[in-house]
């Protein structure tokens, strides 16, 4: 097979993990006789530096004409300390969401057997935990009417939904929840949020064409809260923009380090795969970066975007090999011992592809 892929490495580590998911994926490519186009574009601060636009037309462009998207991350320490920045990287992220429409983010949570110590919670509470979140990516109070008032003394987000933007979503998650444990749980705050009284009346409706799928409504703040205590009570959650945000950083811990889970942002054309931490700036060109995240994104565009599901199984049993292997960067290694390198790590895949 040809496959076509947009590569958007953008800032901070970016780079760094995405050279290393492109080295596996071409190995994959070698071992099952595949063929990739890889063609590279700006995004984020280092858009911003060389066209004054975090996500530039030509990258749009790039993005539309590819099969799928492989992204690293964005965003630039420079911009967090000005509030009156008039162009941000993370603006290059929504605009891509936006202009692709990748209404659908799918963030997995789970744990790696050889991984269970290193969670900040207990052992027998993870044990098993195999959730996937799918977080509405391209409504709600992120695009919703905002200013300010009073001489800027005031200032309002709104959070406004469609019917058909839960619909599109739900509808995605109630077919997830049939590939899987068929449990789907609604996350909104209807005791409170017009909009999430919407959400709910929605997915209520939807239940019928879903016989077989058992539908729980909670509340944000419960799951919050139950999601450190029994994760592994969850499988398939569906949830609004902001809700997801929150709640998909805070699933991340589980497995041990954030630089563990991948995810996917689908659209009704194209998706997009990147890993779910940020470009983290301190750890830039240190070689510290674990790259296992963009990798695992990797595995996700094989399979959804292509139906390559052998060739994504491959390049999870090579992640689950190093980490039994303890060819791991420093965030997941024992007792402050030294970290193999992101590069390292990738070539030590290869090799396992390959070998
Ligand atoms: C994420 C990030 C983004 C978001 C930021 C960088 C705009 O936190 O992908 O979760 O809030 O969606
Ligand atoms: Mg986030």
């Amino acid at each position: 097979m040809h496959l076509k892929i947009a590569l958007l490495a953008g800032d901070g580590i970016g780079p760094e993990v995405i050279d290393q998911a492109v080295k596996v994926s071409d190995a994959i490519a070698q071992k099952y006789n595949h063929s990739i186009e890889w063609t590279p574009a700006l995004t984020g601060a280092a858009a911003i530096d060389a066209v004054g636009d975090p996500y530039p037309e030509e990258t749009h462009q790039v993005c539309l004409d590819a099969d799928a998207i492989l992204f690293g991350a964005i965003g630039h320490p420079r911009f967090d300390n000005d509030p009156s920045a008039k162009v941000r990287p993370e603006q290059g992220l929504l605009k891509m969401r936006q202009k692709l429409g990748l209404f659908a983010n799918v963030r997995p949570t789970f744990t790696f057997p050889s991984l269970l110590d290193k969670s900040p919670l207990k052992r027998e509470r993870i044990e098993g935990t195999d959730l996937v979140f799918l977080r509405e990516l391209t409504g709600g109070i992120y695009f919703g009417e905002r200013g300010r008032k009073n001489n800027g003394d005031t200032a309002f987000d709104t959070c406004t939904y469609h019917r058909e933007e839960i619909q599109r979503l739900a509808k995605k998650g109630f077919e997830l929840a049939m590939t899987r444990s068929k449990k789907l749980c609604c996350v909104d705050k209807a005791n409170v949020l017009e909009s999430s009284r919407l959400w709910r009346e929605t997915v209520q409706a939807m239940e019928k064409d879903y016989p077989e799928v058992e539908v729980a409504y909670e509340f944000v703040d419960a799951v919050a809260m139950r999601l450190v205590q029994w994760p592994n009570s969850y499988d398939v959650l569906i949830t609004e923009n902001l809700f997801g945000d929150i709640l998909t950083d805070e699933a991340s811990v589980i497995s041990g380090s954030m630089g563990l889970m991948p995810s996917a942002s689908v659209g009704t054309d194209n998706s997009l795969y990147e890993p779910i931490h940020g470009s983290f700036p301190q750890a830039t060109g240190l070689g510290i970066a674990n790259p296992l995240a963009t990798i695992l994104s990797a595995a996700m565009l094989f399979e959804m975007s292509f139906g390559l599901t052998e060739e994504g199984a491959e390049i999870r049993r090579v992640v689950d090999q190093s980490l039994a292997d303890g060819m791991v960067t420093e965030d997941l290694k024992e007792g402050g011992a030294k970290g193999n390198s992101t590069t390292e790590v990738g070539d030590y895949l290869v090799k396992q592809i390959l070998a």
